[in-house]
């Protein structure tokens, strides 16, 4: 039984300032992920505040905004059979130094703040975070 999914996908200020965004894109579609719809913009920081809200109590929470709001990203809404999960593998571990070899973190990440990608963690953040950039 297919179990197509949608979920979002950020490619953060660090690889769209080191011009990332095609190779990254090429990653996904290289996976057979299909991108649904995307587009680049720079969110405000009170933007980014209410897209991580999940994380306001977190000690990272204050830099994790100010850094999404630094500079142009490209989210996309990517879509493929379990989505979700398949996006958070390609991606890799948080910190990209536990990331495993050939995740786009490992490949591409900095540090655990500027580590290259956003993807949603379950499905209903995912249809959380696709409204968020692209209702209406
Ligand atoms: P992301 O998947 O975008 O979700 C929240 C982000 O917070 C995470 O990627 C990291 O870039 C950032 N972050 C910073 N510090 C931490 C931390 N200690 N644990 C988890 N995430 C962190």
């Amino acid at each position: 039984m297919s179990n197509i999914e949608q979920t979002l996908s950020i490619i953060k200020p660090d690889a769209v300032e080191r011009n990332l965004q095609d190779k990254i894109k090429n990653e996904f579609i290289d996976k057979n992920f299909e991108i649904i719809n995307e587009k680049k913009i720079h969110i405000s920081k009170e933007e980014a505040e209410k897209f991580y809200k999940v994380h306001e109590t977190k000690p990272f929470y204050n830099d994790l905004c100010t850094y999404l709001s630094s500079g142009p990203i490209c989210v996309m809404i990517l879509q493929k059979e379990n989505a979700v999960l398949e996006n958070r593998k390609l991606m890799g571990a948080t910190n990209p130094n536990d990331a495993e070899e050939g995740t786009l973190r490992k490949k591409y990440g900095i540090s655990i703040d500027k580590n290259s990608v956003h993807g949603s963690d379950s499905i209903e953040n995912a249809k959380i975070e696709i409204d968020f950039f692209f209702k209406n």
